[in-house]
């Protein structure tokens, strides 16, 4: 059946909505919380005890908030949690990892000019490289706990270089910057799941048993939340990049990777600094522009080209190539679709194949096939505005014989 490719783009698209949404509830509330404990006034002594409080006026009524150190003197009935946005984003995260890197691995994840690697194996490599960075890191916090937090961040920074060119020499540029992002998601995810809520939980379970809570448990929930306040917006960074080639597909896309570790601390210390009433430190635009500057000039060095060979053809390709039609549909896509999608395309103003979809020779034209019939043959994306006045009867070749050759493959 050939209903599979539309069914998964409707999977797909529900589970994407799901993860921004996720996303958006998890990141806004740990950057609200951050900002908060950061503009605290801790200079009004406050008959509660508490450690700082802080009033706020938002959506018609004022708000007054205390924080507690290490917590208050009993129980609060009714506790509010703040941890399935985190949970629910990286299970919305895994799954589209799963739906498009997993299940699409021969189009997305392995890359043969990088790595020749069997799908089970590039697929066992995301899923080690994403419990080793959970060790690795958890490792280095525990073993750092009381050193000098900065010097851990700098070892923490050299992990994310070494797998940065780790992962852009394993798989393809697009499932290596995502893959960058995934590690450090799940260390994000991780650090909720494994540390704080644990360690939040002890605090809970003494305050009902009549006991004083040990200040360590706040301290090294502290530690793992700042880390994660810094590593948000790259991850954000990393997500995105799929849209962009010029970063994924270009030869320095494991040095880019690094240097938007680094805007994300430059960015996020000015919010820090200014919440914290710290004054503003505005030589971090300037670091963040010059890192960004770097990053677009790194990013127009040599794109990696696709080869060219017709030899290197996977199952599925094999199949849409000796498929009824396929003939007829190279040439329509070679004389609609390759004068932009061409290593060096011949359209004014297209500098470098669109998406990184290359569309010149028949094997180029068989990988791509289920993107060729949902881009042209079924809908009228492709080409923009019909530029290359493609005729209905063309887009109806397309489908037919796409779904010629998916009838004949094992059905999902
Ligand atoms: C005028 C240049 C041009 C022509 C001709 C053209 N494309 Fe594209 N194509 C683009 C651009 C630009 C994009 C990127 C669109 C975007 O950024 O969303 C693109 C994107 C794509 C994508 C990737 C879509 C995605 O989001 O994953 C596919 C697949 C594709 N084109 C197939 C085709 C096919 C098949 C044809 C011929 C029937 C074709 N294109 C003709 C310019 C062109």
């Amino acid at each position: 059946m050939y209903d599979w490719v539309v069914l998964w783009e409707a999977v797909e698209l529900a589970v994407r909505w799901l993860h921004v949404i996720t996303a958006i509830a998890w990141i806004g509330s740990s950057f609200y919380f951050v900002a908060l404990d950061l503009g605290l006034h801790r200079d009004r002594a406050l008959a509660t005890g508490a450690d700082g409080e802080e009033w706020q006026v938002h959506g018609g009524g004022f708000y007054h908030i205390q924080k507690y150190l290490v917590a208050p003197a009993s129980m609060p009935d009714g506790l509010v949690w703040f941890k399935w946005e985190s949970y629910a984003t990286w299970l919305s995260g895994f799954a589209m990892l799963v739906l498009v890197y997993y299940l699409g691995a021969d189009l997305y994840l392995v890359d043969p000019t990088v790595a020749d690697l069997a799908v089970w194996q590039a697929v066992a490599i995301s899923l080690a490289s994403l419990a080793f960075g959970w060790l690795a890191y958890n490792t280095l916090c525990r073993v750092f706990v009381n050193a000098n937090q900065t010097a851990l961040m700098v070892a923490l920074f050299g992990v994310l270089v070494g797998m940065a060119w780790f992962y852009t020499h394993v798989f393809s540029g697009r499932a290596a910057l995502l893959h960058l992002g995934a590690f450090t998601a799940t260390i994000m995810s991780a650090n909720v799941f494994m540390v704080i809520i644990p360690n939040q939980k002890i605090v809970v379970a003494d305050l009902i048993a009549g006991r004083a809570p040990d200040p360590k448990y706040g301290k090294i929930a502290k530690q793992r939340s700042t880390h994660n306040n810094y590593l948000t917006l790259p991850v954000v960074f990393l997500m995105l990049s799929n849209h962009y080639p010029l970063i994924f597909a270009t030869q320095y896309n494991w040095l880019i990777a690094c240097l938007v570790f680094l805007m994300g601390v430059t960015i996020r210390h000015w919010f820090n600094s200014r919440h914290a009433r710290k004054g503003s430190p505005t030589w971090t635009w300037a670091a963040t522009a010059i890192l960004f500057l770097l990053v677009a000039w790194l990013s127009t060095t040599a794109m990696r080209h696709r080869p060219e060979t017709d030899g290197a053809m996977n199952t599925t390709a094999l199949r849409y190539a000796s498929a009824t039609g396929f003939d007829d549909v190279v040439g329509i896509v070679q004389g609609r679709c390759s004068m932009c999608h061409a290593a060096e395309p011949g359209w004014d103003g297209i500098h470098w194949p669109p998406k990184n979809v290359v569309l010149e020779t028949p094997a180029q034209i068989a990988a791509e096939a289920p993107r060729i019939y949902l881009q042209a043959g079924l809908s009228h994306a492709m080409p923009p505005a019909n530029v290359s006045f493609m005729e209905p009867a063309e887009r109806a070749a397309i489908a037919r014989w796409f779904e010629t050759a998916s009838a004949s493959a094992p059905g999902i």
